[in-house]
């Protein structure tokens, strides 16, 4: 019998397992930027950010961040913890890029003096805009308790991350995480880390090595995924 199928997002696909506290998770090929108006395919893309995203996650797990991961049950892959998603996004800039150049005037490439975290709400049909804490209390998106905890979790895997990277001659210049609730009430990282969710820039030329080569049609998008998947197995 097929698995149930529960959800097809842009980039992966979720689906029942025989264990109702677990899903599997098949990451796609294909890409989307700006909302979904733009779309494309990326040869190999499920299976390198199945890769990446599980060595980050094991690596995480080390340093005291519980994740979703269980395990990769294929190369594109992997069997989940099932959560109740959080209704946000949690965006971590080290350095300037994307929406906040647009929003805010910044350059890009200019360091922030600390690790910035910025919410988006998690809702495609008003373009997941950014919102404030008011926002979050009003709409009851999240407890004040739940906040504080993701921003915890969310600069202790800034720490984590940026640290691994840069051995790796990579900067971490900003991600995208998303958080949930197990069934014992815990807040646990889920989703994926991997290039369509953060911007990799090379330590040495600043190359773009993430989903920003597909957003801006810089060429070379298959290559920056397979050089990430390379720099994390190293
Ligand atoms: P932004 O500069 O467009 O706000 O993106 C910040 C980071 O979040 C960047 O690393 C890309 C990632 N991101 C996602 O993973 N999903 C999204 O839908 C968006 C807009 C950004």
């Amino acid at each position: 019998m097929a698995p149930e199928k529960l959800y097809e997002g842009k980039a992966k696909i979720v689906y029942a397992t025989d264990d109702p506290n677990l899903v599997s998770q098949k990451f796609k090929d294909d890409a989307t930027a700006f909302d979904g108006k733009k779309k494309g395919q990326i040869a190999h893309k499920g299976v390198r950010n199945a890769a990446i995203s599980t060595r980050l996650f094991r690596l995480l797990e080390e340093n005291g961040v519980a994740t979703q991961l269980v395990e990769r049950t294929a190369e594109d892959t992997l069997l989940c913890k099932k959560l109740k998603m959080f209704p946000v996004e949690v965006v971590v800039r080290n350095y300037a890029a994307g929406s906040i150049c647009k929003r805010l005037g910044f350059e890009e490439g200019v360091k922030m003096k600390k690790p910035m975290l910025e919410f988006f709400l998690k809702d495609d049909s008003l373009g997941d805009p950014l919102i404030t804490d008011a926002h979050i209390e009003e709409l009851e998106l999240v407890t004040r308790a739940e906040r504080d905890e993701i921003e915890r979790l969310a600069l202790r895997v800034n720490e984590v991350l940026s640290a691994f990277f840069a051995e790796r001659k990579v900067i971490l210049v900003d991600y995208k995480l998303e958080f949930g609730i197990d069934s014992e009430g815990n807040i646990i990282l889920g989703d994926e880390i991997s290039p369509d969710t953060c911007r990799f820039w090379d330590a040495e030329t600043r190359e773009k090595l993430d989903k920003d080569r597909f957003r801006r049609d810089l060429g070379g998008v298959e290559e920056a995924y397979e050089e990430m998947l390379n720099r994390v197995e190293s």
